[in-house]
C-alpha cells in the first residue's frame, strides 16, 4: 500500500510556504515507531522505496550540500549483511555472548527493507559538520514519516552496527562518514502503544533579557 506523492515542481516554481492539513496533523500527533521485533513483510517494493527516499531527502540542508546518502538492504542482501556482521562482532568484541551474536545474526531479518542513512559531510566546507549531521538526522525522521504516510510501519535503530569500524568498512564508508541510523520498514505485526513522553512544560522556557527575569 503506497499512496502517490506529488511530483516535485521545476526549480523556481512558486510554492506554498505552509499547507494546513488535518491528515498531516494526525500523522505528526499520533506518530509511533514500530517495535523492533514487530515488523514483517510486506515492505515497500523497490520502486516505491526509491520514491520514499526521494521524499525523505527533501530536508533542510544548509548550503544545499546533500550531506547524506542511502544504502538499501533488500532480499538476500540482508542475510549476507547479518553473517558479515556476526563475523565482525566476533572479531571486534571477543566478549560478545552467544545471545549477542544470535541477535546480530537476525538484525536485518527483522524487516523486509532496511535503509542505512549515511551522514556524509563535506568536512572542508564552511557549513559546520554538526549542521550537516543534523540534516542527516532530519532525513531519518522524514523517511519514517514518508513511510508512515504511505501505510508502512518503521523504526530508527542504531545498535552496535552504527558504531563499528568493521561495519563502516563493510559499508565502504569514508573516514568522515557515519551511520545516522538504520531505518527498518515493513508491516507492523502488532499495534504500538502510546509511551511515556518527556514533560514538555519542563522543556520550554521563554527567554528574557538579563535583569528582566520574571519573578
Ligand atoms: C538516533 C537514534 C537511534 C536509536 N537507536 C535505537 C536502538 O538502537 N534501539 C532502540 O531500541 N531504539 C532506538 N531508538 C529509539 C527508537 O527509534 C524510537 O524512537 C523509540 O522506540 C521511541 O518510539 P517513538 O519513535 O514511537 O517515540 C533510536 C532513536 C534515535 C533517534
Amino acid at each position: 500500500m503506497t499512496y502517490d506523492f506529488p511530483s516535485a515542481p521545476s526549480v523556481g516554481v512558486p510554492m506554498k510556504p505552509a499547507q494546513a492539513s488535518q491528515a498531516a496533523r494526525d500523522l505528526l500527533a499520533l506518530r509511533r515507531s514500530a517495535g523492533k521485533r514487530a515488523l514483517n513483510s510486506p515492505g515497500p517494493a523497490p520502486a516505491q522505496l526509491d520514491r520514499l527516499l526521494e521524499i525523505a531527502a527533501r530536508v533542510p540542508d544548509h548550503r544545499r550540500l546533500g550531506p547524506w546518502r542511502f544504502i538499501v538492504f533488500e532480499g538476500d542482501a540482508r542475510e549476507h549483511f547479518n553473517q558479515a556482521a556476526v563475523n565482525i562482532q566476533t572479531h571486534e568484541d571477543p566478549d560478545a555472548s552467544h545471545q549477542m551474536l544470535a541477535d546480530t545474526a537476525s538484525y536485518f531479518s527483522r524487516a523486509p527493507v532496511v535503509i542505512a542513512v549515511i551522514s556524509s559531510p563535506d568536512t572542508a566546507h564552511k557549513t559546520p559538520v554538526w549542521e550537516q549531521q543534523l540534516s542527516a538526522g532530519a532525513v531519518c525522521l522524514n523517511l519514517l514519516l514518508a513511510a508512515n504516510a504511505s501505510g508502512w510501519a518503521g523504526c530508527w535503530l542504531t545498535e552496535w552496527i552504527a558504531y563499528s569500524r568493521g561495519i563502516n568498512a563493510l559499508l565502504n564508508l569514508s573516514d568522515t562518514e557515519r551511520v545516522a541510523g538504520y531505518i527498518y520498514l515493513g508491516t507492523a505485526t502488532e499495534p504500538p502503544q502510546e509511551r511515556m513522553r518527556p514533560d514538555i512544560d519542563g522543556k520550554i522556557r521563554r527567554w528574557t533579557p538579563v535583569g528582566e527575569e520574571r519573578q
